[in-house]
């Protein structure tokens, strides 16, 4: 067990990688937030995966609800060692369609709810003294713009731009800020990036998805079981060192 003890608070944790996440660490015998803005469906998971896993209450956009969420995950686990930024929306539209509301909600939910969620458990961590790990959800499109899809790969970016200063920033307090860029997993999320392609290149529905799965050199689409590992690695003392980094784990999509 190499989170036996541990506790930590995962953004969006309701459903998919969020959720796979928070199984593995509880498997790994840490305890668990589920902090979700689909309050119902995050006790739902919680129930699921047992008495280690607290439901929470949690809407990124809203700074009182970041706070409240984070005192409550420290009176329900006692502190939190780990913050998984894992809460985000997707969304695609060509260059001439994207609109002020949609680009104003992504950045809110990805970028600032990311930010200032770290903000949040940042002080709780140096606050208590001792270090912590954080770990930041980014995507092989921030690493790329991608012909749709420019406000979501931005926001993505900046989650890496972000990492990059925060764990600079903070590994003065043994806070390790680090992020983890996946390719394209399966799971109720690619229903509706599947829509939009279907929507915008014209493609039968599940087409998109197919043919981003066929393109991996490892010769699938991942699972949110693939990025178990890293999300685990990264939260042990073997990466006290690591600083910074955004790490693909992608089946080979993309180099850097
Ligand atoms: N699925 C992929 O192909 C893929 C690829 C690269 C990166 N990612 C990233 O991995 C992370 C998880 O992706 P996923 O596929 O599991 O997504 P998902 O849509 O299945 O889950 C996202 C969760 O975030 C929650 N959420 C949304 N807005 C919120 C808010 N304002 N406050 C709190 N919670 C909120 C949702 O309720 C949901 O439970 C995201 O950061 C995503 O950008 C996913």
């Amino acid at each position: 067990m190499r989170l036996k003890g541990k506790t930590a608070l995962i953004t969006g944790a309701a459903r998919g990688i969020g959720r796979a996440f928070a199984e593995a660490y509880v498997h790994e015998g840490a305890q668990v937030a589920i902090a979700d803005i689909h309050f119902d469906a995050a006790r739902k998971t919680a129930a699921e995966i047992g008495p280690q896993a607290h439901a929470i209450k949690l809407d990124v956009t809203d700074q009182a609800s970041i706070d409240a969420a984070v005192a409550e995950a420290v009176a329900k686990m006692g502190r939190i060692d780990i913050l998984i930024n894992n809460a985000a929306l997707f969304d695609a539209a060509p260059i001439v369609e994207i609109t002020r509301a949609a680009y104003d909600r992504l950045f809110a939910v990805n970028v600032a709810g990311m930010l200032f969620a770290l903000q949040a458990v940042a002080k709780h961590m140096i606050a208590r003294g001792g270090g912590g790990k954080i770990i930041n959800m980014a995507s092989q499109a921030g690493r790329r713009g991608e012909s749709l899809v420019a406000v979501y790969c931005a926001t993505k970016a900046a989650v890496i731009s972000i990492t990059q200063s925060a764990g600079l920033n903070l590994i003065a307090h043994r806070i390790n800020v680090n992020a983890i860029a996946p390719g394209v997993v399966d799971g109720e999320h690619w229903e509706g990036v599947d829509a939009l392609f279907a929507k915008y290149e014209h493609r039968p529905s599940g087409e998109k998805k197919r043919l981003v799965g066929e393109a991996v050199p490892y010769g699938r689409m991942g699972s949110a079981q693939d990025l178990t590992g890293m999300a685990i690695f990264l939260a042990t003392p073997e990466a006290d060192y690591i600083v910074a980094q955004t790490y693909n784990v992608d089946g080979g999509n993309w180099m850097s």
